[in-house]
Order: C-alpha cells, then sequence, then structure tokens
C-alpha cells in the first residue's frame, strides 16, 4: 500500500538523515513520520498535533502503515510533550512562519546544534528567516518544491553561527539562492509581484507605514538579486 505522501512533505523528508530521532510537530494525518519509519530513514517519531482529532487520524493511520510500534503520539502545544534527550531532529511542516516561530522560541532546548530543524513554512517565511537569524540559527540549506500548483520552499537550519539577515535576505536566503532549482526564477516571480504590490499599496494610500522602509528595502535587494541570477549561466 502506497503512503499518500505529498511533494512538500516529501521534500521535507528528504532533509532527514538516516538514523535520525524526529519530532513531527504538527503532524496531522502523521504521513511523514510513516514515511520516514517505511523508508528506513527514522528510528523513531514522535508525532504531535495541537489537535485531538488529527492525532486519532494519525495513530490509525500508523497502524495501518503498522509503524505504530515505532512512533509515538501526543496531543500537544508545539514541543510541550517533546523530551529533548529523545530527539534530535525537529520537523515542522504546514504551519505559518511566525507559529513556527513561536513553537521555537517556547522550546529554548531546541537552541543547541546537536538539533536538526526542518521547517516548511505556509506563509510569512520571511518573519521565519528574521527570527531564525536574529536567534543566532544559522540555515544550512533550502529547497523548493512545487506541490499542486504552489511553490513551497524548506529550511534546514541549526543553532550557531547565525546573523541577522537584511530584508531581502528574509525574502529569499542565500541557500535559497544557491539551491540550483529550475523553480527559482518562479519563486523570484512570486516573491516580487507580492512587494511590488504591498509598496505600491502603501505608497498610493498617502499613509504613514512603519514597515514601508523595510518593504522597500527587500524587493531593492531582490530586484539585485534576480538581475545577478539572470546574468548568471544556470545548468
Ligand atoms: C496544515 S496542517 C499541516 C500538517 C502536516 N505537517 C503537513 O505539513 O502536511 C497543520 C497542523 O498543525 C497543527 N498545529 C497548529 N498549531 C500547532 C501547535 N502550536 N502545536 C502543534 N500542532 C499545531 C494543526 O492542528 C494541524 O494539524
Amino acid at each position: 500500500m502506497r503512503i499518500p505522501i505529498c511533494e512538500r512533505l516529501l521534500c521535507c523528508a528528504e532533509q532527514v538523515r538516516k538514523g535520525s530521532r524526529v519530532a513531527d510537530i504538527g503532524c496531522d494525518h502523521g504521513y511523514l513520520g510513516i514515511w520516514l519509519i517505511k523508508n528506513g530513514i527514522a528510528d523513531y517519531v514522535i508525532a504531535s498535533d495541537l489537535r485531538e482529532q488529527p492525532l486519532q487520524k494519525a495513530i490509525e493511520n500508523s497502524r495501518l502503515f503498522g509503524t505504530d510500534d515505532r512512533m509515538e503520539f501526543h496531543v500537544a502545544d508545539g514541543l510541550t510533550a517533546v523530551s529533548p534527550e529523545r530527539v534530535d531532529t525537529v520537523i515542522c511542516a504546514g504551519m505559518g512562519g511566525d507559529c513556527i516561530a513561536h513553537i521555537l522560541e517556547e522550546a529554548p532546548w531546541v537552541k543547541d546544534p546537536k538539533y536538526t530543524l526542518i521547517l516548511q513554512p505556509q506563509t510569512s517565511g520571511n518573519d521565519l528567516r528574521r527570527y531564525l537569524g536574529e536567534q543566532g540559527y544559522s540555515i544550512e540549506a533550502e529547497h523548493l518544491v512545487q506541490d499542486g500548483g504552489f511553490l513551497y520552499f524548506t529550511i534546514k537550519a541549526r543553532y550557531g553561527e547565525g546573523r541577522p539577515l537584511s530584508p531581502g535576505e528574509q525574502y529569499l536566503s542565500k541557500q535559497l539562492l544557491s539551491c540550483g532549482s529550475e523553480l527559482l526564477p518562479a519563486y523570484f516571480d512570486r516573491v516580487i509581484n507580492a512587494l511590488t504590490k504591498t509598496v505600491e499599496g502603501i505608497r498610493r494610500s498617502k499613509k504613514e507605514h512603519e514597515k514601508l522602509s523595510y518593504y522597500e528595502t527587500a524587493l531593492h535587494e531582490l530586484l539585485e538579486m534576480r538581475d545577478g541570477y539572470d546574468r548568471t549561466e544556470h545548468p
């Protein structure tokens, strides 16, 4: 029986090192953890969700695929049910970037280079990257993936050697710029269009906006990055 895992979650799964002990926060149906175990990537998975209903579904799915002896389930907010010594990898996928930042903020023990963080924000990716940089996390790699007509990115991060990112880097990190994906032009278009609309909207309204200069700087940096990208050969 095929595990019905989507391309977006597969992209997260591909960042997990073999032999990892994983916490999947916001596990919903549980397919990511089930896939990691069935494919011999994770030794075990702690699957946690804020809501009872998805967690019950994850338990059922895990039984169905025969992974329940190597999975543990919790109804919990963020990482509150996870003992730091039991995992080395934390995955937060399919939530807003601000929600993921909040989950990390509430679990100070992840501020240790021994933990690999695999993060896939659905929205507010810039806020998540800003948070990571300000808190001293470094982004090791980013990947782009297309799923159901949408573009998503995954961030692999770890505590240590991080630095505050510029507004442009918060929208498109150096690691994403160097990921070599053929989806990068589409990602550039999406971010530049969104920032252009935001900046034009604020300027048209003629009202003071505390973040106007932030958006203008981000847009300016993105246009420069795009120019550099277009002038480089890509395989
Ligand atoms: C859109 S689903 C994503 C599920 C799966 N991770 C994925 O990427 O397909 C988001 C899940 O996160 C859960 N969630 C939201 N906030 C959470 C929190 N603070 N702690 C744990 N789970 C949370 C929701 O209940 C929901 O099941």
